[in-house]
Order: structure tokens, then C-alpha cells, then sequence
């Protein structure tokens, strides 16, 4: 006869290790929202005390009132103690991954906020990875329980969705599940059957690579576009225009992304894991990451060329990493802020959704205040803006062309 979690002593169904962040929690709201009594263990005090509340700490559409009606019935709950690892049958650790300042992966950061909590592990649980890692760390965590002498199957299911999107998209995406044992492969299949019927199953190391692909050919499509957007501009050629008429009726081509800023917590950095992991010997990485990250330093460079930058103040409309979002962290529109700085006699931003830059000012003071303007973030809020001054608009969302 199959164990029952109650018989094994675990009163949750799941814990997600990080469970505030941007990640952790559409996913501990989903598991919750989908009957699974939830606990998250997270160490920002803040962040807790708002899921506790029924707040998300961060904007994500379709979340809040999902997380208000499963905090309300008890399947949610959060806390800073990492004794609530110990109750819950599944532990699943999404904590931030990223590269340091000299874009050296960390390797070690999963074993060690682990190391954390190595006391609450106990025989039964299933452990899944879901965080982005550097590959092989699937196998050095298996090391490391193996080491504490817990029976406890380690399991890499990694996340796929979007900010903003997450809502729909863990319901939506199929999941990818890999596990060493063939336990630890159906348990974990089994969890996120929860979500999805869609389950594909890998072994640890290509699921590790298979995320790692995931992103990186986004990035690699991203510089792809703004290579051939700096090559079309350079040459006064609309890019936007270029796109729209190769892509119509095309198939083959309907995946070329329009030109833009990317950025954000993941492209960038797991293209720089995957360079690492390839020693280093990862030439289309790197020319996408000198693409990307170049492109502000070019818009700049365009704009010097027709304007005295240093006599003028310039607007910056958007400092979120991508449209719709509240997320700053590895924002390029603070790039571009850093040039432009250097450049300009002045530089005032506006963000319709940020609400952690105190610097921030209404978007109607910095149109008026500007004399030029540079549409950093794809915001709907600019769609259809009508400007009384010039504005670089590599987006085209203010819809008068991509041409700076
Ligand atoms: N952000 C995305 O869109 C996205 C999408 C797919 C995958 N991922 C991956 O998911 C992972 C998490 O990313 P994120 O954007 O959610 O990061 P995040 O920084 O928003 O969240 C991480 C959370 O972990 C907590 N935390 C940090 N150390 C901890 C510890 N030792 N113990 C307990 N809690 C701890 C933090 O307080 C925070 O709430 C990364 O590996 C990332 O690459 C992110």
C-alpha cells in the first residue's frame, strides 16, 4: 500500500525555498490555488509579512486575487523560519541565480541556501531544483544530500515562464521533469501534474541544458534583430518597416523579434552560466551580449551625432526591463540613465509601473521638462503618445518609426 504524506508526517504538500520572489510565488500561489496546502520559506522579513497579508510584493497580473483567496482558506502561508521545510512533503527551491560582477556563475548558492535548512531535511521528501543552474549542480545537491544521510530524491524541474505571464503559464507551459531515480522522476511528475497534463520527461543534465538553450536562443534572436536594426538605421532604413514587410505572409521569418532593450534577471545572465559552462569558448554568446548590452551606448552615440546632447535635457519614458512590468533588475533603461548622464545636461525618468526608485517623476512633468525623449520601455501607457518635442522611439510604440 502507497505511504500517504500523513503517514510520513508532513501536514504541507509543498515548500518553496524563496517562495517570495518573482518565481517562488506565482508558483506557491498556483500549487495552493490547485488544492496543495503551501508553505513558503523565504528570508526577506518584508516580503513574507506581505504574502502573510495577502500583498504581492511585486506585480504580476491575474496573481493578487488568487493569493488573497488562498492565504484567506489557510493553503498559503509564509514565514522566515526554515523549520517549516521539515512539514512538507515536496521542497522545491527557486532562489535567485545569479552572475557575479565579473559574470562568473555561482555554483555553490543552491548547496548553500540548502546548507540552510539541512537540518529540517528528512526521508521521503522530494527536492526539487527549479531555480536556473549552472549545470551540474543537479548532480553536486545529489552529492550533498547523499553526504547529510537523508533518504531524499533530488529532482530538476525548471521554470519556463515569463514575468507577468506566470499566471496563465504554469497552467499553460508543458513542464520539464528530470530526476536521477525513476522515484524521484514520478514524484515529481506527479506534482506538477498538478498543473499541466503536459510533462516531459529528461534526464538531470539535459533538462539543465535544456533551460540553459531556452534562454540563450532568446537572447541570441533578440541581438540577431538589433544587429540587423543598427545595420537598417545606420543606413536611415526603418527597421521596423524592413521586419513587418519580410515577415507578412512569411512563416519561416515570423519568429524575428522587433528590435529593443533586452535585458532583465535572466537572458543575460544565464547566456553568461552557459558561456561558463562551455569554458568560456561561447563566441555567439558573447557577440549577443555585446549586441544587447551595446545597444543604449549606440541609440546615444546616433542621438550625440544630431543633437548637443550636453545643452539638453532628455527624458527617459520606462525603466522597467521589459513592458507591462514593475521589474527594474538588470534594466538597460538604467544604462542608457548612466550614458546618458555622462552626455546630457540633465536626464529625468518616469515609469508608469515602478515604484522602487524614489527618482522616479510623473510622466507628464519629464515630457514637459525634456527636450528630447527616449522610449526606453515597449509601456502600452506610450502608445499613441503625441510628442511636441523628438523622441528616439527604438520600439515603435509611439508608432512614427524606429529611426534614431
Ligand atoms: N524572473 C523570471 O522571469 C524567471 C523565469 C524563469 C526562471 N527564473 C529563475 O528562477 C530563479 C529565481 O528567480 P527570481 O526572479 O524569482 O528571483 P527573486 O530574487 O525574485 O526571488 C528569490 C527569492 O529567494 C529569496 N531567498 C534568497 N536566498 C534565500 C535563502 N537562502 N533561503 C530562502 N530564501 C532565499 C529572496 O528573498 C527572494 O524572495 C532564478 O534562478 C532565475 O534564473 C526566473
Amino acid at each position: 500500500m502507497a505511504v500517504s504524506p500523513e503517514d510520513l508526517g508532513f501536514d504541507r504538500d509543498v515548500v518553496v525555498i524563496g517562495g517570495c520572489g518573482h518565481v517562488g510565488l506565482p508558483l506557491a500561489i498556483a500549487f495552493a490555488d490547485r488544492g496543495a496546502r503551501v508553505s513558503i520559506y523565504d528570508v526577506s522579513e518584508a516580503a513574507v509579512a506581505s504574502v502573510n497579508e495577502a500583498r504581492l510584493p511585486f506585480d504580476e497580473p491575474g496573481a493578487a486575487p488568487v493569493l488573497e483567496r488562498v492565504v484567506a482558506d489557510g493553503r498559503l502561508r509564509a514565514s522566515t523560519d526554515p523549520a517549516v521545510v521539515g512539514a512538507a512533503e515536496h521542497v522545491i527551491v527557486v532562489i535567485g541565480t545569479p552572475v557575479d560582477e565579473h559574470l562568473n556563475p555561482n555554483q555553490t548558492a543552491i548547496p548553500r541556501a540548502l546548507g540552510g535548512c539541512a537540518a529540517y531535511l528528512r526521508d521521503g521528501q522530494l527536492l526539487v531544483l527549479r531555480s536556473t543552474v549552472f549545470p551540474g549542480v543537479t548532480a553536486l545537491v545529489e552529492k550533498m544530500i547523499a553526504s547529510l544521510g537523508v533518504h531524499i530524491d533530488v529532482a530538476f524541474c525548471p521554470e519556463r515562464i515569463a514575468e507577468g505571464k506566470a499566471m496563465t503559464e504554469l497552467f499553460e507551459l508543458p513542464q520539464i521533469v528530470s530526476a536521477r531515480s525513476p522515484r524521484g522522476l514520478e514524484k515529481a511528475a506527479k506534482l506538477f501534474s498538478l498543473l499541466t497534463d503536459s510533462i516531459v520527461e529528461l534526464s538531470p543534465e539535459e533538462a539543465e541544458l535544456a533551460k540553459l538553450f531556452t534562454n540563450v536562443w532568446r537572447y541570441i534572436k533578440f541581438a540577431a534583430a538589433n544587429q540587423f536594426y543598427m545595420m537598417a538605421n545606420d543606413r536611415g532604413l526603418d527597421f521596423e518597416r524592413i521586419r513587418k514587410g519580410l515577415t507578412q505572409d512569411y512563416p519561416r521569418a515570423a519568429d524575428m523579434p522587433a528590435a529593443g532593450f533586452a535585458a532583465g534577471p535572466c537572458l543575460f545572465k544565464d547566456t553568461m552560466q552557459l558561456a561558463a559552462f562551455n569554458n568560456n569558448n561561447f563566441a555567439l554568446g558573447h557577440t549577443a551580449m555585446t549586441i544587447n548590452e551595446g545597444l543604449p551606448l549606440y541609440v546615444v552615440h546616433r542621438l550625440e551625432q544630431k543633437y548637443d546632447l550636453s545643452t539638453m535635457t532628455v527624458g527617459i519614458l520606462g525603466m522597467a526591463f521589459k513592458g507591462e512590468s514593475d521589474d527594474i533588475r538588470s534594466s538597460l533603461s538604467y544604462k542608457l540613465k548612466r550614458i546618458l548622464e555622462f552626455k546630457a545636461d540633465k536626464v529625468l525618468c518616469t515609469d508608469p509601473y515602478v515604484t522602487v526608485d524614489p527618482n522616479l517623476l510623473p510622466q507628464d512633468e519629464v515630457i514637459a521638462r525634456s527636450d528630447l525623449l527616449v522610449v526606453a520601455t515597449p509601456h502600452p501607457q506610450y502608445r499613441g503618445l503625441v510628442l511636441d518635442k523628438p523622441a528616439a522611439d527604438i520600439w515603435n510604440v509611439l508608432g512614427a518609426g524606429v529611426r534614431v
